[in-house]
Order: C-alpha cells, then sequence, then structure tokens
C-alpha cells in the first residue's frame, strides 16, 4: 500500500529525513508542522501544512483535505534539560498536543500511527541492553510524557482500534546521505554537532561532562543510530501496519555502545584538528550507560542499521556542518 500519510514535525531532524524516505518508498508525505524548531527549508518532499497540534480546528481541516491514512508523529519538544526547567510545556506540547492529534484521527477514522518514542522512557537501566520489557521510569519529564503518550496509545488502541508502533529512539544522529538536510538544533545540545563545531572553530569548547563513570574510559557510553537507518524503520513501522500488524513499541539502535571520548577521537581523525575540549563534571540526569537490544525490530519489522557504524554517522554529519553552519570550514 502507499498513498499519503500526515507527517507532523516532518520539518525537524528524524521527520524531514523520514519524509525523505516515505516519498522513496513511494508515499507522498504530507508535512505539519508549527516551525517553532522546524524549518520550512527541509519540507522538500511534499507540501508544508503550517500550524500546530494543539490546534484542533487546524487538525480538521488538514485531515479533511488531504485523507491520510496513516500518521507518523514526530512533532514534540525533544530537550531533556528544557523539560526539566519548564515541564508544564513539555506536557502540553508532547501529551496535550498528541492527544488532541489522536484525538482527531479517531474522528477522522485514521487507524496507524507511527510514533516517536525514546529510551528516556526507560529511566536509568537495570539490565544492559535495554530491551522493550525493561520497566519504564523515566526521570525527566520529557521522557514522562513520551511515556505518557505510549499510555495513551494503548488505550485508544483497546477502546477504538488505533494500531500503533512506538519507536523508541537511542542517540539520533548523522545527516542524509546526499547532503540534502541534516541536524539543525537552536540551540545545539548533542554531542556529535557540538564536538565538530568544536573542531571546526564554530562552536566553543566541547566540555566533557564527566570523565569518572564506571565505564572503560570514564566517559558516557551512548548508542548512536545514523537519522537515515531511523527513517527506514519508520516506513518499515507503517508496513508493518498496514500489513495488518498489531500495536507494539520497538527500540531503534545498534546494540551496540560508543563512549564520548570514542566520539571525539573519530570527530578528530576526520576533520583532521583536534577537537578542543575541556573535561568537566557530569550532566545531572545522564546515566552511564544507554545501549538497545533492537532484536525485536530487527524480527518484527525487518529492520536492522546500515549507515550507523561511527565513520559513516561522523563523515554524514561533518559534511553537513561543514556546508551550512562552519565559517571556518576547508
Ligand atoms: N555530552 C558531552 N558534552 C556535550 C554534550 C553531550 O559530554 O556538550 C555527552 C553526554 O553527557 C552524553 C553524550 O555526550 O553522555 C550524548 O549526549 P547528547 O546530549 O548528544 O544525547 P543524550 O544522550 O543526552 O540524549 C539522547 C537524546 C534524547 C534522549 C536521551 C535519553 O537526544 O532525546 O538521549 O537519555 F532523551
Amino acid at each position: 500500500m502507499t498513498g499519503t500519510v500526515l507527517v507532523t514535525g516532518g520539518a525537524g531532524y528524524v521527520g524531514s529525513h523520514t519524509a525523505k524516505a516515505l516519498a522513496r518508498a513511494g508515499y507522498q508525505p504530507v508535512t505539519l508542522d508549527n516551525l517553532s524548531r522546524g524549518f520550512a527549508h527541509a519540507v522538500k518532499w511534499g507540501p508544508l501544512e503550517q500550524g500546530d497540534i494543539l490546534d484542533r480546528a487546524f487538525l480538521d481541516d488538514v485531515l479533511a483535505r488531504h485523507r491520510p491514512h496513516a500518521v507518523l508523529h514526530f512533532a514534540a519538544l525533544a530537550y531533556v534539560g528544557e523539560s526539566v526547567t519548564d515541564p508544564a510545556r513539555y506536557y502540553r506540547n508532547n501529551v496535550v498536543g498528541t492527544l488532541t492529534l489522536l484525538e482527531a484521527m479517531r474522528d477522522h477514522g485514521i487507524p496507524l500511527l507511527v510514533f516517536s518514542s525514546t529510551c528516556a522512557t526507560y529511566g536509568l537501566p537495570v539490565r544492559l541492553p535495554l530491551d522493550e520489557d525493561h520497566p519504564q521510569a523515566p526521570i525527566s519529564p520529557y521522557g514522562a510524557s513520551k511515556l505518557m503518550v505510549e499510555r495513551m496509545l494503548a488505550d485508544l488502541g483497546a477502546a477504538h482500534g488505533l494500531r500503533s508502533v512506538a519507536l523508541r529512539y537511542f542517540n539520533a544522529c548523522g545527516a542524509d546521505p546526499d547532503g540534502e538536510i541534516g541536524e539543525n538544533h537552536d540551540p545545539e545540545t548533542h554531542l556529535i554537532p557540538l564536538a565538530i563545531g568544536a573542531a571546526l572553530g564554530s562552536q566553543p569548547k566541547l566540555k566533557i561532562f564527566g570523565t569518572d563513570y564506571p565505564t572503560q574510559d570514564g566517559t558516557c557510553i551512548r548508542d548512536y543510530i545514523h537519522v537515515t537507518d531511523l527513517a527506514a524503520a519508520h516506513v518499515a513501522a507503517l508496513r508493518h501496519l498496514e500489513a495488518g500488524g498489531a500495536s507494539t513499541a520497538c527500540n531503534l539502535g545498534t546494540g551496540a555502545g560508543l563512549s564520548v571520548r570514542a566520539i571525539v577521537t573519530e570527530v578528530a581523525r576526520q576533520v583532521g584538528r583536534p577537537v578542543p575540549a575541556e573535561e568537566g563534571p557530569r550532566r545531572p540526569g545522564d546515566p552511564p550507560e544507554l545501549v538497545a537490544d533492537p532484536t525485536r525490530a530487527r524480527q518484527l519489522l525487518g529492520w536492522t542499521p546500515h549507515c550507523s557504524d561511527i565513520e559513516s554517522v561522523i563523515s554524514t554529519a561533518y559534511a553537513w556542518a561543514a556546508r551550512h553552519h562552519n565559517r571556518a570550514a576547508p
């Protein structure tokens, strides 16, 4: 099946890469985005409907005009630190906004949803790697807001037949290998673009948050998953639902972790300059290690990462940064 699909947050990082993957797979992606954090120039594979998921009249109008058979829901605020200082904003946007969307889908008879969830719904790991049955005990309002939506999906599924796949991303990274889109966060808080920016001189010195973790080199370990692999997983999840598959949640990660120092070393190697860095204290709320068990996504969706090796991650992120953000680019 192909056809029109609604992509909320399609002007953002993962949403825009998924819109490209959807178009390549033969779908017509319609992006709905309020452009508060996304960019109109990242919407290249279908129309942009500019507005907010909290605006029910706007949702009704968009759904009535485009009549999508499925929704891929990326629109959300996604800074862990900001969610701690302004939790109400996160609950309003991520929870009330999603509820508004789900009610509109119910009333327009749209039965399929792929939802951007996060490994932040797990909280502090009690075992590694994290499988989907690991207890979900988020430690930030951001993670809690995503877990609340997962619960709403289960309840609306039972009551109204909504079928959904919640995709729990680990660390999204990299950029479109064709260079058409990439990562543009403002402010940027993520390790890889900050390390590349520091090496290029377009960002200040990198602060390494904690060197006394119980890991091999003392820095945090994360499971970095290329945004193009994330995009492919969304198409696979959509096909799973279209084929009549049951609602589920799947981790999206590689199953292997990399330390902050390993990332910094690879950035320096590829940029050909050292990454100016200073070692600092731990960032509150950072678990020492987060690594996915991606078995379910492989078995159920037939998904495996193809470009999440560290070399491809850094080379695509570097190419994007050098072209778009860096005054000192070679
Ligand atoms: N880090 C630094 N210096 C920086 C930025 C990050 O040392 O300037 C370290 C962090 O401590 C962490 C690693 O680099 O160990 C990765 O940090 P990011 O900020 O890039 O990503 P996070 O792991 O904090 O965040 C990701 C997702 C969130 C999700 C979270 C779950 O981006 O959406 O994992 O913990 F909620």
